[in-house]
């Protein structure tokens, strides 16, 4: 099975987000229930290796806090635009938290992660051709409302690839330590 740690969003900034969803040749747009902010891409897993995953992020002791969507950004690959995202506050609490995940996730045996962490939410992917016409698209948005949530848990995902794109099943939630007491 395919695995990867992440965040899920609350519906208010999901529902900001899919207001976003639209007005660009050729994207393919991210189910507004899939979208989410990914803390760790693992990969392929097998029942021990989940097991051995799930006890070593059960182990976070974290607390609780709060981040934002603040902006718009894309990746680009050879001069082409192929994924639109929302950018994502990076408060020292989220680097935090994904170095004690990504700690986790060696002590379960993997190795470490060889990209450099960029906090987003994919909002929309672009094949080949696709998204020329993102600049116009970026102009029209630019007046963009940050939104802030609290982040108080963090889960354990399933990706389900089909032909239709990816489905991500929640196996595992982990909460955040409550400081509003
Ligand atoms: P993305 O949205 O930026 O593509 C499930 O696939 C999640 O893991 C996605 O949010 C995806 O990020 C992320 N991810 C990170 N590295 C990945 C990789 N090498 N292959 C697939 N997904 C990856």
């Amino acid at each position: 099975m395919r695995l990867f740690v992440a965040i899920a969003l609350p519906v208010d900034i999901r529902q900001m987000l899919c207001a976003l969803q639209g007005g660009v040749q050729g994207a393919r747009w991210v189910d507004g229930d899939n979208l989410h902010l990914t803390l760790r891409f693992i990969g392929e897993a097998d029942g021990v290796q989940l097991r051995d995953l799930d006890a070593e992020l059960s182990a976070i002791e974290f607390p609780a806090f709060e981040t934002a969507v603040c902006g718009l950004g894309t990746f680009e690959r050879r001069q082409r635009v192929h994924m639109l995202w929302a950018d994502i506050e990076m408060p020292p609490a989220l680097t935090a938290l994904r170095e004690r995940v990504e700690a986790a996730i060696m002590r379960a045996g993997y190795g470490p992660e060889g990209r450099k962490f960029k906090a987003h939410v994919t909002l929309a992917r672009f094949r080949r051709g696709a998204g020329t016409d993102i600049g116009d698209y970026l102009e029209a948005t630019n007046i963009f409302a940050r939104g802030d949530f609290p982040v108080r848990s963090f889960s354990l995902y399933r990706s389900h690839l089909n032909r239709d794109g990816a489905k991500y099943e929640t196996l595992f939630t982990y909460g955040l330590r409550d400081v509003s007491a």
